[in-house]
């Protein structure tokens, strides 16, 4: 999958951005502030997922203009796509989504069409950092495979605030506990799908991380990946999470539901769950050191790179924002050779620029003031 053209005009502070990529490598340089990971995120919202910084829709837009534009054209199995979104501040859930020109519903629809992989320095703690993080990393990677996942998540994410809910009245004495069997149920059902396709997709993970680490190491450390599951023990072999999955969460749940009324939230389940990085059999978040754990973080998602074409047969865009300059010389070497066969959409700081330059070759664009310009 490549990028052929972007055309951006007021999305943040991007004015007239009208650009020919590269193929291969496309560099975005310029000083802090200039608005070059708000090409990043620009691109990663026609991806169909959520600002990576949070934004709120709102916001996307220039703070002195109604509209925001975005258009993006690619090929994708030698077709020629192209999506568009048109936000409108005073009318902010009217958005005008098109998909060669059919409209869509909004933009998670966009979702599965143009398939991105983006590296943010935040990233850079993925092993680290707290769990909720290293959950959202594999779940994104899992719908981007299989979009059905994301809505089976969401409506997990709803019924488990209405669970939540449910428990501070119980304890109140409002209603009694069998309020609760039918939210069980389906937080039960759902849960095992979750963790069914979190296991598998962490299982496969590990084999290209595990390559990748061992290669970035120089073979002298090994990094495994382990679904720890706050409900199932075991999980090796098990598919069967209509049925037996299904009871043997119920029934964690239901074990543990004095607990629960007590403190007013789910103690158990698929949203308590984390995924442990180990190096040389030590938990990386706490033996690992700081190159290490950029290390791990860049393999995850160069794994993730290397699953996605697997799957869909397609490599993805790889979206570098501004991690290059946070790695050494032989890491950044090691990921520039590792996505050689990708588009590349990298953003950095004018001082690195020279020293990327040195060693690959493709378009190169300043930005200064939301204006890009091909120099
Ligand atoms: N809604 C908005 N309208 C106009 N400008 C914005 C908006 N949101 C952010 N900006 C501007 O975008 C710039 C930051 O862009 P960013 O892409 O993060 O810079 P960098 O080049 O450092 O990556 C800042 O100047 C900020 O004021
Ligand atoms: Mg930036």
């Amino acid at each position: 999958m490549k990028i052929t053209d972007i055309i951006i005009n007021g999305f943040k502070n991007l004015k007239n951005v009208n650009i020919t990529l590269n193929p291969d490598i496309n560099i975005f340089y310029g000083n802090n502030a200039q608005g070059k990971t708000n090409i990043i995120e620009a691109i990663w919202l026609l991806s169909g997922s959520k600002s990576f910084r949070g934004t709120k829709e709102k916001d996307l837009i220039d703070i002195n203009s109604n509209v925001a534009n975005i258009n993006v054209n690619f090929i994708n199995n030698f077709r020629e796509q192209q999506i568009s979104a048109t936000l409108i501040k005073d009318n902010i859930n009217q958005k005008n989504i098109t998909t060669n020109g059919v409209k869509q519903k909004n933009l998670s629809s966009l979702f599965g069409n143009l398939k991105c992989v983006v590296f943010t320095p935040e990233d850079l703690e993925l092993s680290k950092g707290s769990p909720d993080k290293r959950r959202n990393f594999i779940d994104l990677c899992i719908s981007q495979i299989k979009p059905g996942y994301f809505d089976v998540l969401n409506k997990y994410e709803n019924i488990l605030i209405q669970r939540n809910f449910l428990l501070k009245r119980i304890s109140q004495g409002n209603v009694t506990n069998n309020e609760l069997d039918v939210w069980d149920e389906q937080i039960s059902r759902m849960g095992a799908y979750i963790t069914v396709f979190r296991y598998n997709y962490i299982k496969k993970l590990n084999i290209y991380a595990k390559k990748l680490y061992n290669e970035i190491s120089e073979k002298t450390e090994e990094l495994e990946l382990i679904y720890n599951s706050s409900v199932f023990d075991e999980l090796e072999g098990r598919t069967d999470y209509k049925g037996e999955m299904a009871k043997e969460y119920l029934a964690k749940i239901k074990s543990n539901i004095n607990d629960d009324i007590k403190l007013g939230f789910t103690q158990t389940g698929i949203h308590r769950d984390d995924i442990i990085t180990k190096i040389n059999n030590l938990p990386a978040k706490d033996f690992a050191s700081q190159g290490q754990q950029r290390s791990i973080a860049l393999i995850l998602k160069l794994s993730q790179a290397y699953i996605l074409l697997e799957e869909t047969n397609d490599a993805p865009i790889i979206l570098l924002d501004d991690v290059l300059s946070e790695l050494d010389i032989n890491r950044q070497k090691f990921i520039m050779s590792s996505i050689k066969n990708m588009q590349i959409i990298i953003t950095s700081c004018d001082e690195i620029n020279n020293k990327i330059k040195a060693h690959i070759t493709g378009k190169t664009f300043n930005v200064n003031n939301g204006f890009v310009k091909e120099v």
